[in-house]
């Protein structure tokens, strides 16, 4: 095994306590500029189908989203309809990007109680909301920057996603691109703050940490950062957050924190069981990903032995293969979906290996250094 890849385990407490439990990511509430051309961006280049739409011809007078929804990965894509809002601030401030991760839990009345009694930020009261198709409790808090956490509940719901949503029928249904769920959303957060959020995660929602990476694992020339990972109990929520360090040049974190304007989610990863064929569609749909110097794969093999995959394809999409101690992985990322350099996509095949491609840092970090010489931000 590749020494590179060896996970350094630390458990800051002795196993995540699942006192919630979260069952799973919900939905993802990205703030946008225009709801409308976003959703038609994530049917037409990442192959989402159409779910469910709330706005004018709902009854809501301040905002119109629509939500999108591949394999078991809902987004859900809001914009202001006037002036002078909360999500047009959040849009001004920070341009496109993720406002709400909202966590399916059994109680949501339960999840605010216990988490702010450990000391989370109230964002959102404990709320019930009903429609013919049965009610949903939802509350809220705080996270990093203005990221919040829903807790969402909707044992007793069979609507198309939540109430006062309608279905959101369209004749244009690009076909999907195979994305299943979401395997884990990264947090960029400010200089010396990560020790802070690992806090957060572990005494406010019970998570462990899983792994940590330094300066030392990952750095270029140019770039470093600190990065470690929550997970909670089931493992089905896990939250790298990542610090920038000290590099010769700017580091892509504080690339990312000073067009985001402050801390945010960097990146969502979308698992698939066939990575090949997910990114040539996606590719062909007009997605822009990272690519690597084609000498990333002379010594692929050397480097994290037999894999199921041939190798050609991987060279000609870009693909990434890394291995821990279980197994291996293959992933890839996109370029920012918006005009910031802020908020990118991961996609990602799991083949026995649940670590995070610390392997690939140094050629992904060179290929993105590369990005930041052509946006004349390194
Ligand atoms: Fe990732």
């Amino acid at each position: 095994m590749n020494p590179q890849t060896a996970p350094i385990l630390e458990k800051i407490i002795p196993e995540a306590e699942d006192f919630l439990p979260l069952n799973g990511t919900d939905y993802v509430e990205f703030y946008v500029g225009n709801a409308k051309q976003a959703a038609h961006f994530y049917k037409t280049a990442f192959g989402f189908q159409s779910l469910a739409y709330a706005g004018l011809a709902t009854g809501l007078k301040d905002r119109e989203s629509y939500v999108v929804q591949q394999g078991k990965i809902r987004l859900v894509l809001t914009s202001p309809l006037h002036g002078g809002t909360e999500i047009g601030r959040h849009v001004d401030q920070h341009g496109d990007g993720v406002k709400a991760v909202a966590l399916w839990v059994d109680d949501a009345e339960k999840s605010f109680h216990e988490t702010v009694k450990r000391g989370a930020q109230p964002y959102l009261e404990p709320k019930t909301e009903s429609d013919a198709h049965g009610e949903v409790k939802r509350s809220g808090i705080r996270a990093y920057g203005d990221t919040v956490h829903l807790f969402v509940e909707r044992s007793q719901y069979n609507g198309v996603f939540l109430p006062g949503f309608v279905e959101w029928k369209t004749d244009y249904n690009p076909a999907p691109a195979g994305l299943k769920y979401v395997d884990h959303m990264v947090a960029n957060v400010g200089w010396g703050e990560m020790n802070q959020w690992v806090n957060f995660y572990a005494r406010i929602l019970g998570f462990a940490q899983l792994i940590s990476f330094d300066d030392k694992d990952i750095s270029t020339d140019y770039t470093a950062l600190m990065s470690k990972v929550m997970s909670n109990g089931n493992g089905r929520i896990k939250f790298p957050i990542n610090e920038p360090a000290e590099g010769k040049k700017k580091s892509q974190i504080e690339e990312y924190l000073d067009f985001y304007g402050g801390p945010g989610i960097q990146h969502i990863a979308v698992a698939t069981d066939n990575i090949v064929e997910t990114v040539s569609a996606l590719k062909s749909r007009g997605v822009e990903f990272l690519t690597v110097p084609t000498t990333y794969y002379d010594d692929l093999l050397d480097r994290v032995g037999q894999i199921d995959e041939d190798l050609q394809p991987l060279r000609e999409l870009g693909i990434l293969v890394d291995r821990d101690e279980e197994g291996y992985l293959l992933q890839i990322f996109t370029k920012p979906v918006e005009p910031r350099p802020t908020v990118f996509f991961e996609i990602i095949q799991r083949k026995g290996a649940k670590s995070f491609g610390k392997g690939n840092f140094k050629a992904l970090f060179e290929a993105i250094e590369r990005e930041q010489e052509l946006r004349g931000t390194l």
